[in-house]
């Protein structure tokens, strides 16, 4: 189907799709899930009549963003007609119910070690496979706020792959996030990437560490959770408006409760109830991990063991 363009939105003439693209505003995409007040704030039009244009891109684009009203079995056949990204190990990819779903967010969780990078470095390659391996024929972003990126470690999964080392390079961006701050800024880019350069995999490693560190103790919990909560809801809009698979990781620390000494996700309920999925690694013997899915909405809490290898991350024997 083509893509819709500004004016063939009911409402929005050359003046106001000028208004419009001056605010960063160019598909009709990105107006279908916003509210009018912020429409009307962005690009400084009245608000009944960004209610107006909000709401016919919403109608005309109800089927490509799937989000009109359906019965269960159409909404059962978009399902079917997804497709998903494999992250190169078939044990990851069955509890993933095939890989990782697009226009959601999933979430590794993990303490250091236990994998997390490894597997957004994989995941930048195997997006690039052509759909009949379980890539998406795209490019990926890599949110990089840690200084883990590693090109190195893209030229030898390639191989593994059998994709071209250069080519799998050309297609994967990156950046290092210096703050928070710069991390929210980066939207931007993430959505000028998505929208206009083929990026179909954004991966923001680690997700929450410049939040845990700008915003520590409980003094500053309440602020901190409200950002990230914005930020998670401005990502997930992006991952929905462009149908992008979005992977993102997250660190673990010990409970600040002794009578509940269970490991905890940092970004508490903010972080599990903001992205679509939850999965958990562990460290074992060795080269060992295991994962296991917690937390999702569609998915049981089906377990893989996994081990790192020069390669990439490869389907292991439980121990
Ligand atoms: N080239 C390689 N060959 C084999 N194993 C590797 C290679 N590179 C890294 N590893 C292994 O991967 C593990 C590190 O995994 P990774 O960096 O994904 O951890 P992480 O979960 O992202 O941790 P953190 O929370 O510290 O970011 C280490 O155990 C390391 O030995
Ligand atoms: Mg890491």
């Amino acid at each position: 189907m083509k893509e819709l363009t500004l004016k063939d939105i009911t409402g929005i003439g050359e003046k106001t799709a000028k208004k419009l693209e001056k605010a960063g505003v160019t598909s009709p995409r990105q107006l279908a899930l916003m509210t009018a007040s912020e429409l009307a704030a962005l690009a400084d039009i009245g608000e009944a009549h960004a209610l107006a244009i909000t709401e016919a891109a919403r109608r005309e684009l109800e089927k490509v963003l799937g989000i009109g009203v359906v019965k269960a079995k159409e909404h059962y056949e978009q399902l079917l007609r997804q497709r998903k990204l494999t992250t190169g190990c078939s044990g990851l990819d069955t509890i993933l119910d095939g890989g990782l779903e697009p226009a959601a967010i999933t979430e590794f969780v993990g303490v250091f070690g236990s994998g997390k990078s490894q597997l957004m470095h994989q995941l930048c390659v195997t997006v690039q496979l052509p759909e009949e391996q379980g890539g998406l024929r795209g490019r990926a972003f890599y949110l990089d706020t840690e200084r883990g990126f590693s090109p190195k470690r893209l030229i030898t999964i390639a191989s593994r792959f059998g994709l071209n080392p250069d080519e799998v390079l050309d297609n994967v961006f990156s950046v290092y996030v210096v703050n928070s701050d710069h991390q929210v800024v980066l939207l931007d880019e993430v959505e000028r990437l998505v929208s206009n350069e083929g990026v179909k995999l954004v991966v923001v490693d680690s997700f929450t560490s410049h939040f845990r560190k700008e915003y520590p103790g409980r003094d500053h919990l309440a602020e901190r959770q409200q950002r990230l909560n914005r930020y998670l809801g401005q990502l997930m809009r992006i991952a929905v408006t462009y149908n992008a698979v979005v992977a993102v990781t997250n660190q673990v620390m010990s409970s600040p409760d002794p009578r509940d000494p269970q490991e905890k996700a940092v970004g508490g309920h903010i972080m599990g109830h903001g992205t679509t999925h939850r999965i958990w690694f562990w460290k074992r013997k060795g080269r060992k991990r295991l994962a296991r899915v917690i937390d999702s909405p569609r998915l049981p809490e089906a377990e893989a063991w996994f081990e790192i290898q020069d390669g990439g991350l490869y389907d292991a024997e439980p121990e």
